[in-house]
């Protein structure tokens, strides 16, 4: 049997099928990455070496700048330097990611969970003073989707009730309002770098402490937490190579087959907490762990590439909803919302994931409250049926991408079909 036999005998996939992952990254940074790990030893010990790390927190217009492993470990830190603990109760919405009240379990403390609005999909503001308590710790400013919540809200109870507020821009980087960006508003900011996000180093986050009143504690805290190994660090790099390759909309026929197998045996890596909701059971790397030198790397490159990045989500954003035409063109061009995805409701959302995998491999963000937990959510201290708001969403929302390697023309026609079909709940 000759090789062209033996391809044509593969069981056939659409290629060139489009993949969500953030694919902001670029071959010079493809680049960077390898000649570091093949030719810098001291590079993957991250505490040897933080030249990169300084160049990196320096990029961000803020004073008080320090980076983790990953965003969850970042806001973990956050919550530790306010003294939080078993008996606290910390309001957050709860249409997030279970790893945000993962990490209020691991302080002791308990999410109090707000209900959304079904505009932007942010928490709804009016619903918050009910909620807070004597125990009530702190405010959760979750900015969803790359758009922003109601921040001057949320800082007005937050001052009633003297309170302080930690925004989540894990999916918003670059969003801002009156010339403050997302993250400088509330007493802490934090953000996430993952492959999934506006920017991506595979893995990774960050804190700003806006707040002077909270920097000692946040800084005795932040001093003590060590990186991650030498060997964990190496394959979080070998990760990023590997994803940067194979997650290529001309790769990924191939790479949906062969990083499920890496990852199986140990040779891609993330940080795969979801289910773990005691932090004893988290035991492959420290929780929480400073970010890599190695990946500061790329977070450099991906932050001078930013405003294009920005500018590029805009325009598809444009695109999405030139056809669909759900938004109004003022929330399209509001400096607030720099789309990560165009979000939207819709009914049949089974069908319509099912037309559309034919040529993007959606990956649909959040479809249950706390995404990434499927049942059990007792375990997470939330009663099915208590944010009927969220949950709606949760069963409707149907997000696009946004990232550089993208094409949109692809799906127009499918775009077009969904107008038609007069299946998009209309919320605006
Ligand atoms: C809304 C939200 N907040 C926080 C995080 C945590 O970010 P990381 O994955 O870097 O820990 C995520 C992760 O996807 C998220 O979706």
């Amino acid at each position: 049997m000759n090789l062209k036999n033996i391809i044509s005998s593969l069981p056939s996939y659409p290629h060139k099928i489009m993949n969500v992952f953030s694919g902001t990254n670029s071959f010079d940074e493809f680049k960077q990455v390898l000649k570091a790990l093949l030719f810098d030893k001291d590079i993957v010990a991250s505490k040897n070496n933080s030249k990169y790390i300084k160049t990196l927190q320096n990029k961000f217009n803020a004073h008080h700048v320090y980076t983790f492993a990953s965003g969850r470990m970042g806001f973990y830190t956050i919550l530790k330097s306010l003294g939080i603990k078993k008996g606290d109760e910390i309001i957050i919405t709860s249409y997030t990611c279970v790893v945000v009240p993962n990490a209020i379990i691991y302080t002791g403390a308990k999410p109090i969970y707000c209900d959304i609005n079904k505009l932007d999909f942010n928490i709804d503001v009016n619903k918050i003073e009910a909620l807070i308590t004597t125990k009530t710790k702190a405010i959760y400013a979750q900015h969803t989707f790359g758009q922003m919540c109601d921040i001057d809200a949320i800082k007005q109870i937050a001052n009633k009730y003297n309170l302080p507020v930690i925004e989540d821009v894990a999916l918003s980087l670059g969003a801002k309002t009156n010339q403050s960006y997302a993250g400088t508003i509330g007493d802490f900011g934090y953000f996430s770098t993952d492959r999934t996000k506006i920017i991506n180093t595979s893995v990774g986050g960050f804190v700003f402490v806006n707040n002077q009143k909270y920097l000692e504690n946040f800084e005795t805290i932040y001093q003590n937490i060590s990186y991650l190994d030498k060997s964990f660090t190496k394959k979080l790099a070998i990760t990023f190579l590997i994803d940067l390759l194979m997650m290529h909309p001309n790769m990924y026929w191939l790479g949906k087959f062969t990083n499920p197998l890496f990852r199986k045996f140990g040779i891609i890596k993330y940080f795969l907490d979801e289910q773990k909701h005691n932090k004893s059971d988290i035991t492959e790397y420290p929780y929480p762990a400073k970010f890599s030198s190695i990946l500061a790397l790329v977070g450099i490159s991906q932050i001078n590439n930013l405003e294009n990045n920005l500018t590029h989500r805009k325009k598809l954003a444009k695109y999405y909803n030139d056809i669909l035409q759900i938004y109004p063109e003022s929330y399209i061009n509001s400096e607030k919302n720099v789309f990560l995805r165009y979000s939207f409701l819709v009914k049949n959302r089974d069908y319509w994931q099912k037309k559309f995998s034919s040529k993007i491999d959606l990956s649909i963000w959040f479809t249950t409250i706390a995404q990434g937990k499927n049942s059990n959510f007792e375990e997470i201290h939330y009663t099915v049926g208590q944010n009927q708001t969220s949950e709606f969403v949760a069963k409707r929302i149907f997000n696009l991408p946004t990232h550089q390697k993208i094409d949109p023309t692809k799906i127009k026609k499918l775009l077009l079909e969904l107008k038609n079909s007069k299946d998009i709940i209309k919320c605006h």
